[in-house]
């Protein structure tokens, strides 16, 4: 049998705060609940998924550069770094791996900074404005890339 695909969830700053951080933006689903649903997802697929969530820039990176070594995959929320950090935009590039990038909320339909993203370019794709179901389509999709 093949071995399972492994992939990296990364949540970035602020997202520890998921259900009651601005729910009229952000929804009322906590990332516990997201991380749950992915884990049943993934398992449902054949693969494995490992999450990292972190305020901090530095841990964020460490923990992605670390992923180079095991995993298949990147499917990360970098929330508001998204729109800011070179640093970890750099380190999903040093890993070499597929990435997919996911928003809960609609960064297109919101403040003119957060249409920016210096991780977009470097994606595979972007999942954006579909609440905690864009982690589940990012992950389908991340899935889905690396199967072809
Ligand atoms: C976010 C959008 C970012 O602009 C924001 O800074 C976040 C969350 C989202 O999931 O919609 O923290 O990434």
């Amino acid at each position: 049998m093949a071995e399972s695909l492994r992939i990296l969830v990364v949540h970035g700053p602020n997202l520890n705060l998921l259900g009651t951080r601005e729910p009229e933006v952000y929804g009322s689903t906590t990332l516990e609940e997201i991380n749950v649903e992915l884990t049943a997802e993934a398992k449902e697929s054949g693969a494995d998924v490992e999450f990292f969530q972190s305020n901090h820039e530095g841990a964020l990176i460490d923990r992605i550069q670390e992923a180079g070594s095991w995993a298949d995959g990147v499917l990360i929320n970098p929330a508001g770094l998204t729109h800011s950090s070179v640093s970890l935009r750099d380190a999903l590039v040093a890993t070499g791996l597929p990435v997919v990038e996911v928003h809960l909320s609609n960064v297109f339909a919101r403040e003119e900074f957060r249409r920016h993203s210096l991780v977009s370019d470097v994606a595979i794709g972007v999942l954006s404005g579909f609440g905690a179901s864009s982690y589940r389509l990012g992950l389908h999709a991340l899935l889905d890339h690396l199967e072809r």
